[in-house]
């Protein structure tokens, strides 16, 4: 075997390694994931829980607790939970403020309600939550954006 064969393949092993340790990444976070012809409707579903102290500490409770949401996208909400490491694509990264920007509740309620197709994403309402539930968790996670 010649120098740069050997080369090839422990080049090969380093790259193989290094996608074991780095993982997979997101799908284009920002591109929609409800079907075009449902979003008119998720778009104007509203969020029947208000923002407040109180319902961001329960869907806290319940992102970390019943719900399981931690185990995927993490603790801290960046997508890096213990299961969600071996996912591909990634969970969601919640700490990226341009998702919260680009995506309306109703969106988010629909993908927790449907689960996003080709991904570890699965329905999770009304297995796992409530309705009344995904959107306190909805209002939570909306906090994990801390900058604009
Ligand atoms: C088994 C792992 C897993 C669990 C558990 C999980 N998720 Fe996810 N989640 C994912 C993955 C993977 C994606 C990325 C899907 C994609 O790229 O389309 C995702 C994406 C999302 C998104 C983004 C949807 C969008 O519009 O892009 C939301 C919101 C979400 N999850 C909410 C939740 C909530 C709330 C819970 C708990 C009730 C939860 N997830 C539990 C794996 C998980």
């Amino acid at each position: 075997m010649g120098y740069f064969s050997k080369f090839l393949g422990i080049s090969a092993a380093l790259l193989m390694l290094s996608a074991t340790v780095v993982g997979a990444e997101e799908k284009d976070p920002l591109k929609a994931r409800v079907p075009a012809d449902q979003m008119a409707d998720a778009k104007a579903m509203k969020n029947p829980i208000a923002s407040s102290p109180e319902s961001i500490a329960k869907g806290k409770a319940l992102f970390e607790g019943k719900g399981t949401c931690f185990n995927c996208h993490g603790k801290d909400g960046n997508g890096q939970g213990e299961a969600g490491k071996v996912l591909n694509p990634s969970p969601r990264d919640f700490t990226n403020c341009k998702f919260h920007k680009k995506r309306k509740d109703g969106e988010l309620f629909w993908v927790i309600k449907n689960g996003s197709a080709g991904t570890g994403m699965i329905s999770l309402t009304p297995a796992i939550i409530t309705e009344e539930e995904a959107w306190m968790i909805i209002n939570y996670e909306r906090t994990f954006c801390k900058a604009e």
